[in-house]
Formats: structure tokens, sequence, C-alpha cells
């Protein structure tokens, strides 16, 4: 029998259903539902304890955690992580992190690693994933255009305007959802290796959970704008341009805190 959809619109079920969330298949092979036993005809008879057949349908595979404490395995992978390169390498095989699993790319970072000024998000959202960078959607839109009024840009070739802009979590938690604490607790050793490894003047905290990873608390409406110290750096909690997407009111304080980022750079005090 022909299957009722047509390639068209089988590929425009399937983005819808991106669309909605879903980021993995139920199954990894096609089954061929033809060849499966017909469920509706008359039970063969035979004795109950057979052993199950290659024809039978098999349980879903389920994946085992890794050994191992998940905290403490990061410490240790991060620490041996002795460039950008072997940081992101490290994160690649690590195995404790499940967002990986739903994820199509690791989001390592974008920009001058070399520039004063490092912006530490939450996790990549749908376009990011797709495109394997950082803040590439609608808020790294308004993140690039927030910056670029303050003179600092991704692309700039020098380091005092450059900027280098990294995530908490380099893959894309499925429906967007924010990382568990869990999570953000073993991403959190990559974070400080990477940070050293960078090595800015400055950190920006882009929202709640990159509040929570630096400074272990969230808040931002009364964080934001505070200088504090994270990762060992002077740090500047401010609100999350997706945040600024759904409450444009609020451009008023980041742009406050903007003006002090830019009043620190050029102090000198950074
Ligand atoms: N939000 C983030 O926190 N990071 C991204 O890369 C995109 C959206």
């Amino acid at each position: 029998m022909e299957s009722p959809l047509t390639s068209e619109t089988a590929l425009a079920s399937l983005a819808w259903q991106i669309e909605l969330g879903a980021t993995e298949a139920i199954g990894d092979a096609p089954v061929n539902r033809y060849d499966l036993p017909d469920k509706t005809a008359q039970p063969a008879a035979r004795p109950p304890a057979q052993p199950a057949t290659t024809h039978e349908i098999a349980a879903p595979a389920t994946t085992a955690p890794a050994d191992g404490d998940p905290v403490a395995d990061a410490q240790a992978a991060a620490a041996t992580a002795t460039t950008l390169d072997a940081l992101r390498a490290a994160l690649g095989t690590y195995p404790h992190c499940n967002l990986k699993r739903g994820a199509r790319n690791l989001v390592f970072a974008d920009g001058d690693p070399a520039a004063r000024v490092m912006i530490i998000g939450e996790a990549p959202g749908r376009d990011e994933d797709l495109q394997g960078r950082p803040f590439v959607g609608r808020a790294g839109q308004l993140l690039d255009r927030m910056f670029a009024a303050i003179g600092l840009s991704r692309g700039d070739a020098n380091p005092e305007t450059a900027l280098y802009i990294t995530n908490i979590s380099p893959w894309r938690p499925p429906q967007n959802r924010d990382p568990s604490a869990e999570e953000i607790a073993m991403l959190r050793p990559f974070m400080a290796r990477h940070v050293a490894l960078a090595a800015p003047d400055l950190v920006v905290l882009m929202g709640n959970v990159s509040c929570d990873a630096g400074l272990g608390r969230r808040g931002i409406t009364r964080l934001r704008g505070q200088w504090a110290q994270a990762y060992g750096k002077p740090a500047l909690p401010m609100f999350h341009p997706a945040y600024l997407l759904r409450n444009p009111s609020a451009k008023r304080e980041a742009w406050a805190d903007l003006l002090a980022l830019k009043a620190r750079l050029e102090g000198g005090s950074a």
C-alpha cells in the first residue's frame, strides 16, 4: 500500500513537529510495520515462555547513565584542557550531560577569545543549534545591537572592542527549557575553565541561568547592574536579551548597565 503522505507533506509534518519541540525520533532504525506480527490475528499456540524472536518488537533501547560523579568528572576533564580547542573536545566526550542527546551541534563560542569582554548566556536555542554558533537568533541580533551601541562587536578585529560569546550549556535543551540545577552544576567546571583560558578582563552574566552558575544566585531584577565576582573576574549581571524582547520597557535598565560596562572598560579599573 502506498503511503498517503507525499514527500512534501511528510517534510512539512516533520518541520512542524520540530517547531513544536520534538528533538528525537522514537526509534533510530526504520521499522517495516508490515513485517510485524498481526496483533488482530488469533494468538498463535505456543508455549508462553518462548524466547523472543527477531520478528518481535525490540524493547526501546535505554541509555544507561554514565558511571562516575558528574561534577568530579567535569572538574577532571576541564582541568586537563590547556587550550580552548581541548576544552571543546573535552565537552564533546563528556558523558554525563543528557542535553547533548537532543542537540544537533555543540555550540562552543563565537567572537574573539582575546576580547576584553566575555558574555556568558544560558543555552543555545533552535537557530544556534542549527548553526552551531551562540546568539544568532532574534535574541542574539538584539544582543549584537546592544553591544554595538557601546562600540563592542563579536566581529571586531581589535580585542579592545571585540566580544567573546558563549553559553553555560553548549547544547540546546529540549523545548528550550532552562538547564536543571544538576546540569548547571556539571557544566560549571567547564565554564570556570573556559573563563580561565580566555582570560577576559570582565564577564557579563546574561540572565538567571548564567547568574546561577556564576554567582550561585538568581533574581536578575535585583542582581542586574550590581558588579560582582564570577570565575575570578569582575562580573556584571544583565537582563537576557530574550527577556528584553518580551519586556521592552526593561531596555532602559539594560542601557544603564551597558553604560556601566563601558565606563568600567574605559576607566581601566576592569
Ligand atoms: N539564548 C542564550 O542564552 N544563548 C544563545 O545562544 C541563544 C539564546
